[in-house]
Order: structure tokens, then C-alpha cells, then sequence
């Protein structure tokens, strides 16, 4: 009985790792969610981050009052090494709680629009640092859900 059931599953999950270490990975997000990002990016995001996301060469270098400057988004910096829900919390709370510059969207933007930001400077990424990002080829947003559940 449980081998019925658990049978499939394992076959579900063994061939979507294989074909997420093929080719172009299938990202978490739609077209139509890049489209309703990128005018909210230029709204909220842009003065800082640079219209498109590119930000300074220099953000790793610490202000005279030890503030670092807003960080690319495109995939050139460090942006790509954070999950999904840590980037939703850095827009939606700020970087002010934890020592840094970053205003707070949590009363601008609402979930679905931090989202739709979001996939908007990841369709900038390259395959292989979104690859990277979600991890071997298998993001997280992707993965079915009882696969959180399992001992890592
Ligand atoms: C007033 C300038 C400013 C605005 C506006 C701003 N940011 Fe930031 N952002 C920063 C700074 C500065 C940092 C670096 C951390 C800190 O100081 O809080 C940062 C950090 C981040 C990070 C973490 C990046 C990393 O690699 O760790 C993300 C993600 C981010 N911002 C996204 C956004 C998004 C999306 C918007 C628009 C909704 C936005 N920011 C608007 C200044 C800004």
C-alpha cells in the first residue's frame, strides 16, 4: 500500500531532477509577472538599484559612515545566494532593523507586487546563476512540498 503511493512520487521527483539539470530551467515565475514588475521596479526601486538593477561596480565598498551602497540585482552581486523568502523580507521590512539603508515596502507593496518585482530582476539572471540560486537546478518554490518535510 504505501509503496503504491510512495512509488510515484519518487518517480516524479527523480525525473524533474533530471530534467531540471537539462537545459533552460523552468523558472518559478510567469511572463506576466516580469510585466507587472519591471514598472513597479522603476517606481520604488530604481533610484537606487539603478534602472536596470545594475546599481555601482563599487557596492562593496562601505561608505564613510560604513553603509553599503544598494547592491546590482541583475545577478551580478550576491542577491542571487538568497532564497525566495529572504528576498521577499528584505523588500517587504527594509535593511534598517538589521543595520543597513534599505527602506521598508511593507506599507507600498503588497505581496503579489514584491513577488512580481522579484521575478522581474530575475528575468535578468543568466540560466546559470538562476540555476545556482535555486539550488542544483531544483528551486525550492518548485520542489514539492513533502520534500521540506524530509531530513536533509
Ligand atoms: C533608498 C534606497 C533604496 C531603495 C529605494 C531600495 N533599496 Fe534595496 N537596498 C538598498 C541598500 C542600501 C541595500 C543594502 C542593504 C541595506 O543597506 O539595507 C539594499 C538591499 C537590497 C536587497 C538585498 C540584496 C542583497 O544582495 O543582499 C534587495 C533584494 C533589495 N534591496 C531589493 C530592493 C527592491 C526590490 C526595491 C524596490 C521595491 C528596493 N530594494 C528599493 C537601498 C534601496
Amino acid at each position: 500500500m504505501i509503496l503504491k503511493i510512495l512509488l510515484p512520487l519518487l518517480l516524479i521527483c527523480f525525473c524533474s531532477i533530471i530534467s531540471a539539470s537539462e537545459g533552460p530551467h523552468k523558472r518559478w515565475y510567469t511572463e506576466e509577472q516580469v510585466a507587472q514588475g519591471a514598472p513597479l521596479f522603476a517606481k520604488f526601486c530604481a533610484e537606487c538599484h539603478g534602472k536596470q538593477a545594475a546599481s555601482t561596480p563599487e557596492w562593496r565598498k562601505q561608505d564613510a559612515e560604513g553603509y553599503y551602497p544598494p547592491p546590482p540585482l541583475n545577478g551580478t552581486a550576491h542577491t542571487w545566494h538568497h532564497q525566495l523568502p529572504l528576498l521577499q523580507r528584505t523588500i517587504q521590512e527594509g535593511g534598517v532593523k538589521f543595520g543597513g539603508k534599505m527602506p521598508s515596502f511593507a506599507e507600498k507593496l503588497t505581496a503579489a507586487e514584491t513577488d512580481a518585482i522579484i521575478a522581474w530582476f530575475q528575468s535578468l539572471w543568466s540560466e546559470k546563476i538562476y540555476n545556482t540560486w535555486s539550488g542544483q537546478g531544483i528551486s525550492r518554490v518548485q520542489q514539492p512540498a513533502f520534500m521540506d518535510k524530509l531530513p536533509r
